[in-house]
């Protein structure tokens, strides 16, 4: 009998990549991706807390899993990941779902197979009747925590696209966000670990590489060894091969000139930028401690599209934060207007414990959800009049994945990262194709293949 394993990944793509990494580690210990209507062996959950709502729904998910283990004492749970990092939060699960056997933090995840190992010898010391109750682990990100573990194999789930983490952690402790204190200070990986990564997944025939980060501009200022993010995209651009790269995230403060110019030389640098702006209110961003102005923000998109008039530049937004009032907010709406980001996530503010912007007195829930409506209707406007601006072009297309929603279709992105939807078949997953343009729908294009 085949042993299953199931993995329930709930926030980022550094999330989705670290999934990878549990799977990884599971398949070598023998477990198999637990086909579609068979019951897991071991069941993880790797879980977000950035805000309210994902916590909420990992939990009612992790809930569900008192029937699964009613129904078979020997599954194996897991937890791990951002919430329990949190403080207190790895006690409570424990105290309200004890049938959770296994609790890992964010940097300890390679653990996982060991700690498996001790709750199957645990299970078998009962059996016995011996009295070695393992309680499982407890293992949260240590403050001093100064390792990058290199060894932890990555099964990867997501071809053609490939995922690589560059820098782990953040030091911004913006006010708002529970993110530093979960993922611990910035820890970049070295420069020669990171091009064997991309070449590796070169040669195995990835097309599309996505650097990781909380905060990739940030990248190498802990290495002091000169390095740093310009530098690197200027060796991964060296390597061979017909291949893209994007990254994400970018923080304002921290996007250099130097990067610009590397992003505008490369050819292998998607035009493609997600810089997250938060609020268009200088008050605003200075209470969320972003150290960054409307005019500094302003400046970085005058910079980046002298240098690629065709770049597609996403945000994200975030309606609500405590000292948001209806003028702050329409300096948001303004912003929006004169950035026309090709699309933006827009959050509504979620108080976190522990963070300094949970501590201030809060706006009411229904002005926040008025001002996040009006948020999106205008962003939704300004991401069709961009869509439509791309009909009867031709645009390469990296092609990613079969078309959810039409058969006989597949879907893959432009260079500055619109989706597009266009005939073809699985085979073609992984290649390039210029395609025609022939109709837009909000931020989805719709074309054909162009005969070469
Ligand atoms: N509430 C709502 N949104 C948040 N984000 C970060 N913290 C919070 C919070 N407490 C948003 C920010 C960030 C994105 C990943 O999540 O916009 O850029
Ligand atoms: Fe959170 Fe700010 Fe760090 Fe991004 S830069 S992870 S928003 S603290």
């Amino acid at each position: 009998m085949p042993l299953y394993y199931k993995i329930n990944t709930y926030g980022c793509q550094m999330n989705v990549h670290e999934s990878e990494k549990l799977a990884g580690l599971l398949e070598g210990m023998g477990y198999i991706c637990c086909p579609e209507g068979e019951h897991a062996d071991v069941i993880v959950f790797n879980t977000c807390c950035i805000r309210d709502t994902a916590e909420r729904r990992a939990l009612g998910n992790i809930g569900v899993t008192k029937a699964e283990k009613k129904r078979d004492p020997n599954v194996i749970i897991a937890v791990v990941g951002c919430m329990p990092q949190q403080d207190g939060v790895s006690q409570a699960i424990r105290e309200k779902y004890p049938y959770v056997d296994i609790v890992l933090g964010t940097r300890n995840i390679s653990s996982l197979p060991e700690e498996i190992g001790k709750v199957l010898a645990s299970r078998e010391a009962k059996r016995k009747k011996s009295d070695k109750r393992y309680r499982g682990a407890d293992t949260r990100l240590p403050e001093n925590y100064l390792e990058i573990d290199e060894a932890t194999p990555t099964l990867r789930t997501s071809f053609p696209n490939a995922w690589v983490n560059i820098i782990y952690g953040c030091n911004n402790f913006c006010s708002y966000c529970i993110v530093p204190y979960v993922r611990g200070r910035e820890l970049s990986r070295s420069m020669d670990k990171v091009l064997d990564e991309v070449k590796r997944c070169v040669d195995d025939g990835y097309k599309e590489i996505t650097l990781l980060g909380q905060n990739v501009n940030s990248y190498g200022n802990d290495l002091s060894d000169g390095t740093n993010f310009a530098k690197l995209l200027h060796e991964i651009d060296k390597i061979e091969g017909k291949f893209r790269v994007r990254f994400m995230t970018s923080h304002p403060k921290d996007l250099t000139e130097a990067v610009m110019d590397e992003m505008a030389a490369s050819d292998k640098i998607c035009s493609n930028l997600h810089l997250p702006i938060q609020s268009g209110s200088d008050k605003v961003l200075r209470d969320m401690n972003r150290r960054y102005d409307r005019a500094r923000y302003l400046s970085l998109i005058e910079g980046l599209r002298c240098r690629m008039p065709d770049i597609g530049i996403t945000t994200d937004i975030m309606v609500g934060f405590p000292t948001e009032t209806e003028e702050d907010f329409l300096d948001t709406m303004d912003i929006v207007e004169r950035v026309r980001f090709s699309n933006a996530f827009t959050f509504i503010y979620s108080p976190r414990k522990g963070t300094p912007a949970a501590k201030m007195e809060q706006i009411p829930y229904a002005v926040k959800q008025e001002r996040i409506g009006r948020l999106i209707k205008a962003q939704n406007r300004i991401t069709k009049e961009l869509s439509d601006a791309y009909t009867g072009g031709v645009y390469e297309v990296l092609a990613e994945d079969v078309a959810p929603k039409y058969e006989g279709m597949i879907c893959g992105r432009t260079e500055s990262g619109r989706l597009v939807t266009f005939g073809g078949d699985p085979s073609d997953i992984g290649k390039f194709f210029d395609v025609r343009i022939t109709a837009s729908r909000s931020a989805s294009l719709f074309g054909n293949k162009e005969e070469k």
